[in-house]
């Protein structure tokens, strides 16, 4: 089967109350366009053809990597309008697979069910039963419950307002049928609108089959119209991704305070406590211990890392067994070796720190290469920034960097050197020495401390 797919988007999304197009409002990070478009891509090898209306320019920049057809519908006068709009790019010999923008999550699953079961000359469609069907079409059935007609809720009798299977918008329909209803349709009902409905009364017509598949989950036929439903949703989405790391052996403490906003991979057996937020690019490997009020965006951990509660990761490197925080942020280009550690309230910028290298409290290293089993005192600084550029701390193996001193960069520590406490150092420091910029200690004999006047006591 030879499948092209068509997004309707052209609605502008009133209810949103928004400057932004509705279909560019985002479910875990991604837009509602883009969740669609990536299901679309799964059916065919050629490009989704997208009918927009509203902000045309503000979609194509957002989605300026995604490749798409665009298609211009100026006025929304209905579905089928909109679905005419895109049958020019469509090859004859093709099957239309209809989606909307604003119905994003509707799944692989399903809509594999629905070319399963539709055979070439029928026309397949997807319904479902609403709790709730208001405000949608309504299947009408007849005779040996075939599907007949479907009737918009602005133009039903109170009695088809009763049913309760909707029409979920979805269909797969071959393109030769459709050049040939969409010009034929009327916009006689009570929308003045060219309704892509109605050309189930023209399949009726013509004989042909008119086959109904039903979806997985009812959330995936679920629209966005509103900021509320959004949200519905989002934790919809959230729950599903939750229950796929149970499955493969990830222990989530609360899988209801556990959001994923990107392409994640976990190991097995390692925990997840509450109220971590994972983004981008995440692979996390086994054994982890992620604990509570983390965030970790485009981040490679390795395997036994503990990273402990509220830190914050971003663009870096884990290897296997380090521990991390708890209150660490770790910044892009930053690679920590094997059982490295990272103490609380440390800031890493763009460094790579070696081998079971420490750096427990209260330091901030920028653009720095720190080597092996180095130990960095508390409240160390590398000054990495003169106001205009910024300079490389190069620091070897087996340092030790007493307290609270300030390493002024470009600037280089030798293996095995020392740097003493409150140091600010500014030259490099020999290997295997003692190096220390600081005033020696003196004490002051017969020093007397000020007392009050005898009035003022
Ligand atoms: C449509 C169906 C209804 C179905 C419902 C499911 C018709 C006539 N009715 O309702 O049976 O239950 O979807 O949600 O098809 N759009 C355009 N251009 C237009 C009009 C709409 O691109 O001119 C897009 C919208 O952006 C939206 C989708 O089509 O993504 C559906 O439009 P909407 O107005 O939400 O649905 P209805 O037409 O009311
Ligand atoms: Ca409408």
């Amino acid at each position: 089967m030879k499948i092209s797919t068509v997004i309707l988007a052209a609605g502008q999304g009133t209810r949103m109350h928004s400057s932004t197009p509705k279909v560019l409002h985002r479910i875990a990070g991604k837009t509602l366009l883009e969740h669609v478009i990536q299901t679309a891509k799964q059916f065919s090898q050629l490009s989704p053809i997208v009918v927009y209306g509203h902000q045309g320019e503000m979609l194509q920049k957002t989605l300026n990597q995604t490749d798409v057809i665009w298609v211009h519908q100026p006025e929304q006068l209905g579905t089928g309008h909109a679905v005419s709009q895109a049958l020019s790019h469509i090859p004859e010999d093709h099957q239309v697979l209809i989606l909307y923008g604003d119905v994003p999550l509707i799944s692989h699953v399903t809509l594999s069910k629905l070319l399963e079961n539709t055979t070439k000359n029928a026309l397949g469609i997807l319904t479902a039963h609403a709790h709730n069907p208001q405000g949608l079409g309504r299947i009408i059935r007849g005779p040996k419950n075939k599907i007949i007609k479907i009737i918009e809720e602005k133009d039903a009798t109170e009695k088809e307002k009763q049913i309760s299977e909707i029409n979920t918008g979805i269909y797969l329909v071959p393109a030769s049928y459709l050049k040939k209803w969409l010009p034929k349709l009327d916009n006689h009902n009570a929308q003045k609108e060219y309704y892509l409905t109605d050309i189930i009364e023209m399949a009726l017509h013509e004989n042909i089959s008119i086959i109904d598949t039903q979806p997985d989950h009812a959330e995936e036929i679920l629209g966005v119209n509103t900021r509320h439903q959004l949200a519905q949703l989002e934790r919809y989405y959230q729950r599903q991704q939750a229950k796929i790391f149970l499955q493969h052996g990830v222990t989530l403490m609360d899988p209801h305070r556990f959001d994923v906003r990107g392409d994640v991979v976990i190991g097995q057996d390692t925990t997840i406590d509450i109220n971590v937020i994972l983004e981008g690019d995440v692979k996390i490997g086994e054994r982890c211990v992620i604990g509570p009020h983390c965030i970790l965006r485009n981040v490679t951990v390795g395997n036994d890392v503990e990273i402990r509660a509220h830190s914050i990761l971003d663009g870096a490197m884990i290897d296997n067994e380090c521990i991390i925080g708890p209150f660490a942020r770790i910044r892009p280009g930053t690679k920590l070796a094997h059982k490295s550690h990272v103490g609380n309230f440390v800031e890493i910028k763009n460094s790579s720190i070696g081998v079971e290298s420490k750096i427990n409290h209260l330091s901030y290293v920028g653009d720095s290469q720190i080597g092996k089993q180095v130990n960095i005192g508390a409240g160390t600084i590398t000054c990495n920034y003169d106001g205009v550029n910024k300079h490389r701390t190069t620091i070897g193996d087996y340092v030790f960097v007493g307290s609270n001193s300030a390493l002024v960069a470009p600037v280089t520590i030798h293996d095995g050197a020392t740097i003493g406490a409150g140091s600010t150092i500014t030259r490099d420091a020999p290997p295997n020495q003692l190096t220390l910029s600081r005033e020696r200690q003196k004490t002051i004999e017969n020093w007397q401390r000020p007392v009050k006047a005898e009035k003022e006591r």
